[in-house]
């Protein structure tokens, strides 16, 4: 088939999230399977100044009409494997700057332009390699208004540019939510901006678009297929997400793979030492290595619990700090890697200021750490409120550390609750409130006392299959269905 991914991250050229890992991992994926894959995506500064485009050929001119605006563009195209190309949409008015969506602080101003214009610029890329594609498959608010697009594009000029779209959503926090007067940069029928089109209290919603126009809608993972379809995980749009789901017409929910060639503990590029399930000698020698980058040289007989996780409420990180009093207290260590919300980070920074012994806190982006925290630590928390799917709870079981982890959303789908399990369990699930992620930990202390059990259940854990040679199949029966 030759399929289209849309998206605005693609690793490991670009990655604020688990959306970059899932475009790059599962468009290879594609492609090892004999598919026709393009991957389009924003050639924001990062990326162009990046070494792994260098090789990057200008390969097309485009214009986007934005309103009464017309606007110029190019397409930059890089060969990455036989099956597999990326196309990087350069507009520099638009995508060089130092971030993809905002300062720290708020959102830059012109979103709703810079996005209608990459989606429009990906109609345009389209039309110009001849359409024909089967699949246009897009992924997340930055390309809501993709299907409604594109149909509007081949309406106006006849013939197929894609048989089929597919709008994945990974997370149903973030809608790229813009003012009406928005909608006149979509250039569409008036008639849609409105209550049955892509208007949304009063105003104008990219993910509504996608849920509304795309042939099918998917997400992350099985669960959170259903909790989307509630008001508690459906962020105002649960209705929308309900009248998809009748009949034939199901919201499908296909849980995420992990990229075993970047995340493989017997062969990780970013570890001191390798290991796996059989031979787990390696794994100590990255939990003391990780201990001493922590600035921990002293051997520790208790748990290392860590987390890496952009630092949100919704990850947790209210939990988080709720649970630092009870932790400082006990004989473990806890490593936090991560950042976000300013407030987070200086309460977690503060706690490490006061807990120096017991609790380190690294602000940042930093993909070697979190490869040696995944590997060095005992536990990995996962907090969160809500979970599309997550790929940290999975790397962390792969790698030998098992999850606590809050039951919702993909974590239910991944992570096997020792209290229901036994050994054969490869976590401990709680409740996302206080008491019971308290309660969780202590059960963790407890588990590791007993190094028998402990050894057991980290069996369990990694030897799953997460693969996504084990998930790329029910993609393909979705786009032949
Ligand atoms: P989300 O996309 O909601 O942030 P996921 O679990 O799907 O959550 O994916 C998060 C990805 O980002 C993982 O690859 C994780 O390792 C990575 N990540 C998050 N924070 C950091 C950090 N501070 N340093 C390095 N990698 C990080
Ligand atoms: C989103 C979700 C996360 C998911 C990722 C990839 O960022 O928050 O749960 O794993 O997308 O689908």
């Amino acid at each position: 088939m030759r399929i289209i991914h849309a998206a605005s991250e693609m690793y490991p050229y670009i990655k604020t999230g688990g959306l970059a890992d899932v475009v790059g991992a599962l468009s290879h994926a594609l492609a090892a399977r004999g598919h026709e894959v393009t991957v389009i995506i924003p050639g924001y500064r990062a990326v162009m100044e990046s070494p792994l485009v260098k090789e990057a050929r200008r390969t097309q001119e485009l214009k986007v009409r934005l309103g009464n605006r017309e606007l110029a563009g190019e397409i930059r195209t890089l060969a990455i494997r036989p099956g597999l190309t990326l196309q990087l949409v350069v507009r520099e008015e638009f995508f060089d700057r130092r971030q993809l969506y905002g300062t720290g602080a708020r959102d830059y101003d012109d979103n709703d332009a810079r996005f209608i214009f990459f989606q429009k610029a990906v109609v345009e890329f389209m039309r110009a390699t001849g359409g024909g594609y089967d699949i246009l498959q897009a992924h997340d608010w930055q390309t809501g208004l993709l299907p409604l697009l594109l149909r509007n594009a081949e309406q106006r000029a006849g013939g197929t540019l894609a048989a089929r779209t597919v709008f994945t959503v990974h997370n149903m926090i973030y809608q790229g939510v813009f003012p009406r007067s928005s909608f006149a940069l979509t250039n569409l029928h008036e008639s849609l901006n409105a209550m049955e089109g892509i208007e949304y209290f009063d105003q104008i919603s990219f993910l509504k678009g996608g849920l509304m126009y795309a042939d099918r809608v998917t997400t992350v993972s099985p669960t959170y297929a259903q909790e989307i379809q509630t008001p508690a995980h459906g962020y105002g749009l649960e209705g929308v997400l309900q009248l998809r789901s009748r009949g034939a017409d199901a919201v499908r929910g296909i849980r995420n793979g992990i990229d075993t060639a970047v995340w493989n503990p017997a062969a990780d590029k970013l570890l001191p030492a390798h290991f796996a399930a059989e031979k787990l000698s390696g794994k100590a020698v990255c939990r003391t290595a990780l201990l001493q980058q922590m600035g921990w040289p002293e051997p520790c007989t208790g748990p290392v619990f860590a987390i890496v996780s952009r630092m949100t409420t919704a990850k947790g990180h209210d939990l988080l700090l709720g649970v630092v009093d009870y932790l400082a207290k006990k004989n473990c260590r806890l490593i936090v890697l991560g950042s976000g919300e300013v407030k987070y980070e200086e309460a977690l920074l503060a706690q490490a200021a006061a807990h120096p012994d017991r609790i380190a806190v690294r602000i940042g982006v930093d993909e070697a750490l979190s490869h040696l925290t995944f590997a060095g630590a005992d536990f990995f928390l996962m907090p969160s409120h809500t979970e599309p799917c997550g790929l940290t709870q999975m790397y962390a079981q792969i790698y030998g550390t098992l999850p606590l982890a809050s039951r919702v959303g993909g974590l239910i789908d991944t992570v096997r609750d020792i209290a229901t399990h036994g050994e054969k369990g490869t976590g401990l699930m709680f409740r996302p409130e206080l008491n019971d992620f308290v309660k969780a930990l202590g059960s963790a202390l407890k588990l590791y006392s007993n190094q028998a059990r402990y050894a057991a259940v980290q069996q369990s854990a990694m030897r799953q299959d997460f693969s996504w040679e084990s998930v790329v199949g029910q993609y393909e029966q979705l786009y032949n269905a």
